[in-house]
């Protein structure tokens, strides 16, 4: 417990975020929960929250560095970090490089097709509703965001995925697929929220495809902390690394 930390606003699968002395801030702790398959899979896995959120942070900090509003503010600990409060927009979007998953099940992709440009989807965030895929009329119809928002979000996402497929790149990681959610600020503007971690992402070893993500725990294989693990070491500085206490 930090001395910042008021009162719970919302607790999710993995995070809970917490009220602070400004209302402009809120903090997030990242637990070591796990889910899959909509909430049927659980698990609690030492270290899993602290590991993703140094990648998340990491991550938040280069997208900002390339002129993305993020709302990350400060890590005050391993697993606690201080943001921007934001009225959230209830989309998942998920961008894919590569066709895996449901995308094969679904449509006849081939295996591990280059998606270029890479596909786009929206899905609603809502448990009740079991988060179902939507389209552009049904997001307007909804007044969940308008066409120019809409626009907007996908310009973002799509140079997300440019920076983020990049500095992967360069460290032997594939980014195949990805989720990000958005929030407005206090002054309308749309901003990246929630987080980009190994839980929120497909990230394959550029050589061998080995996943390093949350498909290790939703095949129910071991080692996702492991895996986890060689993210931080592949994506943290060495001042990064020493400042967090990583080997
Ligand atoms: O690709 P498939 O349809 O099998 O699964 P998905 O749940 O749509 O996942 C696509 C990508 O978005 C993966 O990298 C997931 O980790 C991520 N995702 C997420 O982080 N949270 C969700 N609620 C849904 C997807």
């Amino acid at each position: 417990m930090t001395d910042v930390k008021k009162e719970l606003l919302y607790t999710g699968k993995a995070k809970n975020v917490y009220k602070t002395e400004n209302d402009d801030e809120v903090l997030i702790e990242f637990r070591d929960d796990i889910t899959a398959l909509d909430g049927g899979k659980k698990d609690t896995l030492n270290k899993k929250g602290a590991y993703n959120a140094l990648i998340s942070s990491k991550f938040f900090k280069i997208l900002e560095d390339e002129g993305i509003l993020t709302q990350f503010i400060k890590l005050i600990n391993e697993n606690e970090m201080i943001a921007k409060s934001l009225d959230m927009i209830p989309l998942e979007v998920i961008c894919r490089n590569i066709a895996t998953g449901s995308l094969l099940r679904k449509y006849p992709f081939h295996k591990n097709q280059h998606l270029q440009p890479p596909v786009l989807q929206f899905d609603y965030k809502n448990d009740v509703y079991h988060d179902p895929m939507l389209n552009d009329s049904i997001i307007i119809a909804l007044e969940i965001a308008t066409e120019e928002q809409l626009q907007q979000i996908r310009q973002i996402t799509l140079k997300i995925n440019k920076v983020l497929s990049e500095f992967l790149y360069e460290r032997g990681l594939i980014l195949v697929d990805f989720k990000v959610e958005f929030g407005f600020d206090k002054d309308g503007n749309i901003v990246l929220g929630d987080e980009i971690s190994p839980d929120t992402t497909r990230l394959w070893d550029s050589e061998t495809h080995k996943n390093f993500d949350k498909d290790i725990f939703r095949k129910g294989e071991e080692g996702v902390v492991d895996a986890y693990e060689v993210v931080v070491n592949l994506v943290l500085n060495d001042e990064e690394k020493q400042k967090w206490n990583i080997d």
